[in-house]
């Protein structure tokens, strides 16, 4: 029927996949190398970073290329932490909200003397400049923040969150992972020291992501080596680079006419669906992804219903994918105050580039007896 989950990784582009089967049946040599097929492949390699950049707004030396957003987050926390020239600024700000990738590093760090704060979001999932101002004490090292919510899709003010860590000289790390494919990021309206992008959230491979480090931020590597100017070792995947600059740029083209396309989808199941069923919740209204929707269903359990959605072919997620399995409540729903019993009743809808106005219509039906039934089986 319909794969409504977009947020947990989009198919490839087509012209992805005809730029990842081209590239994987010619030999590639290893872009370190010194002879004349080495530096072609270091050329690419280049040539990869620049469009990456030039899309960015960043300078090319300034684009890192990683193994995933996870990698990207790390070392951005990590890296920096380590690297710090003052060892007595020990504070991290950042979310409760955060992804997971962000607050595990951030509990090493932990573990390793660093001092977290954790704000917590508005009842809807946002947090405002003045919120994060009144953080930033004298201690604090680095502040980190989501462009936007992979649960709910909330939109930080993050323009407004760099420039306040900024004007105190803080360091700023933007987790823009779920943002770029759908919004254009860039770092001139952005001006963050740091930010991390993956692959497979942009149409592009799973495998690559991107971290922007900004000229001057000290940044010590996770994985020592020479390549990626010293701060990340290993060698280069020169296609992936190619297929991740690639998808970047074909979202770019495309974000004008897709954005509010997906808008219109995400509110035609939001509002058909609260017209046919009673007891249905949207999670974090106000400035959103336009491909979000997260939806509490009263008295309903969202894994069960999960399962009940898949078995009508409708896939979509409870929690984040990488937490599935666990039976506890999302910790993005719970930061922002709800019940434990409340987020377990909410189920995420992240629609993208394939999704139709007879997905979304499919969609509306499934849920709506799925729904009916599992109140019928609890009352
Ligand atoms: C906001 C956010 N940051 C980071 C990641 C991790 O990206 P990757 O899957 O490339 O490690 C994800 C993936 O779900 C995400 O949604």
């Amino acid at each position: 029927l319909s794969f409504l989950d977009y947020n947990a990784g989009w198919p490839l582009w087509p012209e992805v996949v005809e730029l990842l089967a081209r590239a994987h049946a010619e030999p590639l040599a290893n872009p370190a190398s010194l002879h004349q097929r080495g530096q072609a492949a270091r050329a690419r390699l280049e040539a990869a970073r620049e469009k990456v950049a030039d899309l960015l707004g960043c300078a090319r030396g300034d684009v890192l290329f990683t193994s995933s957003g996870s990698e990207a987050n790390a070392l951005a926390l990590k890296g920096t932490f380590l690297a710090r020239s003052n060892p007595s600024k020990r504070g991290i700000v950042s979310s409760r909200m955060e992804h997971p990738s962000v607050l595990f590093a951030l509990e090493q760090l932990k573990r390793h003397g660093a001092e977290l704060t954790l704000l917590a979001p508005s009842p809807e999932g946002y947090h405002p400049a003045g919120q994060l101002n009144e953080a930033l004490t004298e201690d604090i090292a680095l502040c980190s923040l989501a462009f936007a919510n992979n649960e709910t899709g909330a939109l930080q003010p993050v323009g407004e969150l760099a420039r306040t860590c900024n004007r105190r000289g803080i360091g700023f790390h933007c987790d823009a992972v779920q943002a770029a494919g759908l919004l254009p990021v860039r770092l001139g309206e952005i001006p963050a020291d740091l930010l991390s992008l993956s692959g497979h959230k942009l149409g592009g491979p799973v495998g690559v992501g991107v971290l922007v480090a900004r000229r001057g931020q000290p940044l010590e590597a996770l994985v020592p080596g020479h390549q990626e100017g010293g701060r990340r070792g290993g060698t280069a995947d020169v296609v992936g680079a190619e297929a991740f600059a690639l998808a970047l740029a074909i979202c770019r083209q495309r974000q004008e006419k897709e954005a509010p396309r997906l808008a219109g989808l995400r509110d035609l199941l939001e509002t058909e669906v609260q017209r046919r069923l009673p007891g249905v919740q949207v999670n974090g209204v106000g400035p959103r992804l336009p491909n979000t929707s997260n939806l509490a269903f009263e008295g309903v359990d969202g894994q069960a219903l999960l399962i009940a959605l898949d078995l009508k072919g409708l896939q979509v997620s409870h929690g984040a994918a990488c937490a599935s399995g666990s039976p506890k409540p999302s910790h993005v729903l719970t930061a922002m105050g709800q019940s434990d019993d409340a987020a377990r009743s909410a189920l995420r809808f992240s629609l993208g580039f394939l999704t139709t106005t007879a997905d979304v219509e499919a969609t509306v039906q499934a849920l709506v007896e799925a729904v009916l039934q599992a109140r019928r089986t609890l009352s």
